[in-house]
């Protein structure tokens, strides 16, 4: 896939919409403690587009949860998140109720989000407006179409359930939800998945134009896609071992694991990282990646490297 241009002449500014410090989501389990999330630090500025990259089951979507206290009752957190300044971690349902949509955006990573038995129109509808607004019906309606356009949707898929669109579709649905009241902030989990390359390349510059003036923080597996973002973390058992600007990271990437990830793309070889990634319930001890990683030495088996850097930084004995 073709990397989609960056318009640089977007005005950024440096006061951080995100921060989130020292972030751990524990899910307790019958068989033992899930560490999905286990020390995560960063920060995203205002108008800032940042990737979260990393292999399947690293914590991604647990991420996006926790910021949106959409978590089941067996999950633990600790650390803390600040949007605009505000602590919003054990937030009460109400509060919550007043930020999701309005101030952070989700486009959910599974189509399955999507209610099966209402049609397309009910439920963008349902996302400008959820309960207890006052908005006016013809407005309501007014506003889904010009949004269903906004993302390439014609007028006539308002009237389909989402069978009877395709994937491709249903993703434009998801993403003209996410952005449905308008939030600073958009949190976008793997919004390219299972669609074919063409449809990629156009989602990939859909979502180029819905973030000209808003914060998107995009979780993805797909490092091409990534290159949409300024920013990129790169995400290994529930903790970041990479960050850096998105150029640095994907032409000169220095962490091993980093570097395996930018190797598996299919225009690099398609080489795959040897070893599976760790069971987040027993996390190696050391590096967490050292069972997997070409350079390991004993120290990296016993001592937890540190990110070295605030803006760009790697965890990595061997490579720092
Ligand atoms: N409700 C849950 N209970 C127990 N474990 C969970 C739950 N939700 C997610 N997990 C585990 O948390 C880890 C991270 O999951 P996830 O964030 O979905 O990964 P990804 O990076 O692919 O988005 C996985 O090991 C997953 O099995
Ligand atoms: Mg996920």
């Amino acid at each position: 896939m073709k990397s989609v241009p960056i318009d640089k002449t977007i005005q950024r500014s440096n006061e951080p919409i995100l921060k989130v410090k020292g972030l751990k989501t524990t899910f307790i389990t019958k068989n033992g403690d899930v560490r999905a999330v286990n020390g995560l630090d960063f920060n995203l500025n205002n108008g800032q587009r940042m990737a979260i990259i990393g292999e399947s089951g690293c914590g991604k979507s647990v991420l996006a949860q926790t910021i949106l206290n959409l978590l089941p009752n067996n999950a633990q957190v600790s650390g803390e998140i600040l949007f605009q300044n505000s602590a919003i971690l054990n937030q009460s349902d109400e509060q919550m109720v007043a930020l999701r949509g309005k101030l952070i955006g989700l486009i959910p990573q599974h189509l399955s989000s999507l209610n099966p038995l209402m049609k397309t129109h009910l439920q963008v509808e349902e996302a400008i407006q959820p309960d207890g607004g006052s908005q006016e019906k013809n407005d309501i309606s007014r506003k889904m179409l010009n949004l269903l356009n906004s993302v390439g949707l014609r007028t006539y898929v308002s009237e389909r359930h989402p069978h009877q669109l395709s994937g491709g579709m249903n993703r434009r649905v998801l993403i003209s939800m996410g952005i449905a009241q308008n939030p600073s902030l958009l949190l976008a989990d793997e919004p390219t998945t299972g669609l074919d390359t063409i449809l990629r390349h156009k989602t990939v510059k859909l979502l180029d134009r819905i973030t000209q003036d808003r914060s998107l923080l995009l979780i993805t597996h797909d490092i091409n896609v990534a290159r949409l973002c300024e920013t990129i973390a790169v995400m290994y058992a529930g903790e970041i071992i990479e960050k850096g600007s998105a150029e640095e990271i994907l032409e000169n990437p220095k962490h091993p694991y980093t570097e395996g990830l930018i190797a598996s793309m299919p225009s690099r070889g398609m080489s795959s990282i040897p070893g599976l990634s760790p069971s987040l319930i027993e996390i190696p001890s050391g590096c967490r990646f050292h069972p997997r990683c070409p350079l390991a030495t004993e120290q990296c088996m016993k001592i937890h490297p540190v990110l070295n850097g605030e803006q760009a930084g790697v965890r990595c004995h061997a490579c720092s």
